[in-house]
């Protein structure tokens, strides 16, 4: 990958105002970094038309939470792609933690989002992680694996370039959650990759990780292998802060390609 992803979710979090003061913020402290990274923020529904009008010809795309795979129909309260298309924005995060353990998504279900999310033009970011309960028991690939194979069902080469992947371990998610370690990141996501390379072997598919992202550990997450991007909840959320996360990531990132071309 030539560029590092890099992006946030603001959960339910940050109301409009605050999403645009956020935006600002960090359209600001970022432009100078247009051409290194690919960065996106997912704020919540109503702040989407304000972050479309506050982001607008700037380097940041902006992603929806959550979408109905039907255009329309008797789904109260659900938000469809077609409203998703009048905002114009690019990305569709899908299966998420939230929604598939609080919410109790399934695979069969995301996977139709996926589908949903592509057909209409957009990036989708299917989040795959595995429980503690997964990890206990050495299950974590076997769960990987399937929430990929099932989430990525029926999705087509050409479909693949739209999607990205983010990993995020459920126990390592949120206040209460405990960061993971490094080889473990990394081994998750060699097992990640080839997961993908076996499904779509004419595809580069960006994975990223995501779960207890701070600024003390992202630029030894970027440079792990098979790594290409972080996906950051609280230590995003302000711009300031993620200013100086998306640096040392960066910087990280600049230092392996050096290591490696020295050993090279
Ligand atoms: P966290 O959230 O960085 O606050 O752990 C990550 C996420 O939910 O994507």
């Amino acid at each position: 990958m030539n560029k590092i992803y890099i992006g946030t979710n603001l959960k339910m979090y940050k109301n409009i105002q605050q999403t645009k003061d956020f935006l600002r913020g960090l359209i600001d402290n970022t432009k100078d970094l247009h051409d290194e990274i690919n960065l996106f923020v997912i704020p919540s529904f109503t702040s989407l038309p304000a972050a479309m009008e506050t982001a607008a010809n700037s380097h940041i795309m902006i992603g929806a939470q959550n979408m109905h795979y039907e255009e329309c129909g008797q789904f109260t309260g659900e938000v469809s792609p077609l409203m998703l298309e009048e905002l114009n924005i690019n990305i569709v995060e899908i299966g998420h933690s939230d929604r598939r353990n609080i919410f109790r998504e399934t695979d069969t279900e995301l996977n139709k989002k996926v589908i949903s999310a592509v057909k209409h033009g957009f990036t989708a970011l299917l989040c795959v992680g595995e429980l503690l309960a997964d990890k206990e028991c050495a299950a974590a690939d076997d769960i990987l694996n399937m929430q990929i194979r099932r989430g990525l069902y029926n999705i087509t080469q050409e479909e693949a370039n739209n999607i990205w992947i983010a990993y995020e371990p459920v126990w390592a998610i949120g206040v209460n959650g405990t960061p993971a370690k490094l080889d473990y990141v990394q081994e998750r996501h060699r097992n990640i990759k080839q997961e993908l390379r076996a499904l779509f072997p004419h595809n580069e598919i960006p994975v990223l990780f995501g779960g207890s992202v701070n600024r003390e550990n992202a630029s030894e997450l970027i440079a792990a292998d098979c790594v290409d991007g972080l996906f950051v909840g609280r230590a995003a959320w302000d711009a300031e802060g993620f200013n100086i996360l998306i640096r040392n990531a960066l910087h990280g990132w600049k230092n392996d390609f050096l290591i490696k071309d020295i050993i090279k």
